[in-house]
């Protein structure tokens, strides 16, 4: 492992070069910005090969001034795998694998406003999100992210050997079941409490990335209350640290929106946080995520 910037590259990144568009580090910890792709037009398969590679040394990868049809932005995430619908928020009606986060002038909560990974309670969570701003208010909507391999890297030997052979659970039970908020009430949201989001799913605490190969630790806020065999308040010291020790600055980045702007981030390697701090205004982004694999250790 070599340190750059702040910025931890695994030999076989070091100095990858790119034929296709250039690619910028945006932050010491994560995050890339590609120069010189259109995203609307039918990509060649070198080029959807190059754009991977770009996503998985960077965990997060931004395009600006792209402006592609929901019908352009679905099939650029098809060349990525299969896409996922949202199992408690319902898509557009014309392109329900597209969820339209939608917020109005005169809504109060904001889609996304803590850290998380996206639906990481499902039994194959995504690989990832490719996040498209049509409307964006005049300031504020940031959205941060982090990097779970410099979160993992970062702790010591002992501490590593005591986690890595925990179990977590993860369930939509908190943000979406009949405890918690109704998204229809005070958010253009689609979603409302249901006993469907009851469920839970077992993944392990610390996995190694199936393309990366390098290990993190996955925790994802609300949707991880406890490990298995634990109660929430016995487990609450180890993952309240951990999504503490995931969420530090030096771990982060801070996206500020363009309209045109797209943000595509590997789900199973970083969570983010969409910033609440821009009330009276509009904001629109569509979400396509596309379908992962069952996490191993
Ligand atoms: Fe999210």
């Amino acid at each position: 492992m070599t340190v750059i910037a702040g910025r931890r590259i695994s030999p076989q990144n070091l100095g990858s070069a790119y034929d296709r568009f250039t690619v910028t580090p945006y932050a010491g910890a994560l995050g890339a910005v590609i120069e010189g792709v259109d995203l609307s037009q039918d990509l060649d398969d070198a080029t959807i090969a190059e754009i991977r590679r770009a996503l998985i040394e960077n965990q997060v990868i931004f395009f600006r001034g792209q402006d592609f049809t929901p019908e352009q932005h679905l099939a650029f995430a098809k060349r990525f795998g299969t896409l996922n619908q949202h199992d408690q928020v319902k898509g557009m009606e014309e392109y329900p694998d597209i969820i339209e986060v939608r917020q109005e002038p005169t809504d109060t909560r904001n889609f996304g406003g803590a850290w998380h990974g996206d639906v990481t309670y499902l039994p194959e969570p995504p690989l990832g999100s490719i996040l498209y701003a049509r409307e964006v208010p005049p300031v504020g909507g940031d959205t941060l992210w982090s990097n779970l391999y410099l979160a993992y890297e970062d702790l010591s030997p002992g501490y590593r050997a005591m986690i890595d052979p925990l179990t977590v659970v993860h369930t939509p039970a908190l943000i979406y079941g009949t405890k918690s908020m109704d998204w229809s009430k005070d958010s253009s949201m689609n979603s409302s409490p249901t006993e469907a989001a009851h469920y839970e799913v077992e993944h392990p605490l610390v996995r190694t990335h199936p393309e990366s190969g390098r290990k993190l630790f996955y925790v994802s806020g609300a949707y991880t209350p406890h490990f298995k065999d634990q109660t929430e308040e016995e487990s609450a010291p180890i993952i309240d640290y951990l999504m503490y020790q995931a969420t530090r600055e030096p771990f982060t980045c801070r996206w500020r929106w363009q309209k045109g702007d797209v943000a595509f981030w590997d789900n199973r390697a970083t969570l983010h946080y969409a910033l609440n701090d821009y009330h009276g205004h509009l904001r629109v982004m569509h979400r396509v995520t596309i379908n992962g694999e069952r996490p191993a250790r």
